[in-house]
């Protein structure tokens, strides 16, 4: 197995943690993205890898994130792996709904900004959507992915893993032929910090005993990102396509002219381009 150089955003905690710890027992240089410094610096050290911290609610940390991985001589993958729920709407200082912002719309301009780059490495991006983008991402609404109009947390969580879906997707439409590969994955229930800071139904699901019941640790989740991130596209996983355990899933999408995932690409670009100009 060639030695390749990983990004991993989301990886001073749980899911991306554990890939990262895998990756690097595995051989592979492990460039660790988290949000708080002190986690993110104390793997690091761990592991003997470099790491960037930048919060997600904060368009300037991406942009200033993307200044920095450039420095490196390759990306072969880039996992979009950040996220979270939240527990209600709340705006970041861009003025998007923090949801849409941390879990879509900052993975989506990390990778355009680097995309010349990745596709010099001939790189896989891959996203770690959810089945919350089948079980609650149907209420799509391209006029307002804000949530303006309607709002409620695990609804908004859900629509923004569809949209990891989708962008998957158009990534290898619009960059496949410059080499870049692309793959989405659920992985599962994990008992990682996730929904900490979520509704005390899902606290309650995920931070009690009852966690036990149904939950994975994140170790034995990692093992599916890492299996793409080793991964030979066409081989073992198809390109655009998002995964559930070693099978492609299907989200459920009201879109018969299969334009939505170009229509949300255009969205997103408008939306920032209005923020970041
Ligand atoms: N756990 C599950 O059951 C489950 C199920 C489906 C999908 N997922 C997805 O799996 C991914 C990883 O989640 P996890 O389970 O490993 O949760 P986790 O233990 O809470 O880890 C989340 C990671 O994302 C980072 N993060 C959170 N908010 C951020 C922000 N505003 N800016 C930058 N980074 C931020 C965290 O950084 P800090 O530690 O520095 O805060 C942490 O490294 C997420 O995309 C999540 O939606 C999880």
């Amino acid at each position: 197995m060639d030695r390749k150089t990983v990004v991993i955003t989301g990886a001073s905690d749980g899911i991306g943690a554990a890939a990262a710890r895998a990756l690097v027992s595995r051989g592979h240089r492990v460039i660790l993205v988290g949000r708080s410094p002190a986690t993110a610096a104390a793997l690091a050290a761990e592991l003997g890898m470099p790491f960037h911290t930048a919060d997600y609610a904060r368009l300037d940390d991406v942009v200033r994130l993307a200044r920095q991985l450039r420095a490196y001589d390759r990306v072969d993958v880039l996992a979009n792996n950040a996220g979270a729920v939240m527990k209600q709407r709340l705006i970041t200082v861009d003025g998007f709904e923090q949801t849409l912002q941390v879990n879509f719309l900052a993975p989506f301009l990390l990778t355009n900004l680097l995309a010349d780059r990745l596709c010099a490495c001939s790189a896989t991006v891959l996203q770690t959507s959810s089945i919350a983008a089948v079980l609650y991402g149907g209420r799509f609404d391209l006029q307002d992915l804000n949530g303006e109009k309607r709002f409620d947390p695990l609804h908004a969580y859900g629509n923004t893993k569809l949209e990891n879906v989708l962008f998957t997707r158009e990534l290898v439409r619009r960059f496949g032929g410059r080499g870049l590969h692309a793959a989405a994955f659920e992985p599962g229930v994990v008992r990682s910090n996730f929904a900490s800071e979520a509704h005390p139904f899902l606290r309650l699901a995920y931070h009690s005993p009852l966690k036990y019941l149904f939950t994975v640790s994140p170790e034995r989740s990692a093992r599916r990102l890492v299996r793409l991130a080793e991964g030979v596209p066409g081989r073992d996983f198809e390109d655009g396509a998002a995964y559930r355990f070693r099978r492609p899933f299907r989200v459920t999408l009201r879109d018969p002219e299969g334009k939505t995932a170009a229509l949300l690409w255009d969205r997103c670009a408008e939306l920032l381009s209005s923020r970041l100009n």
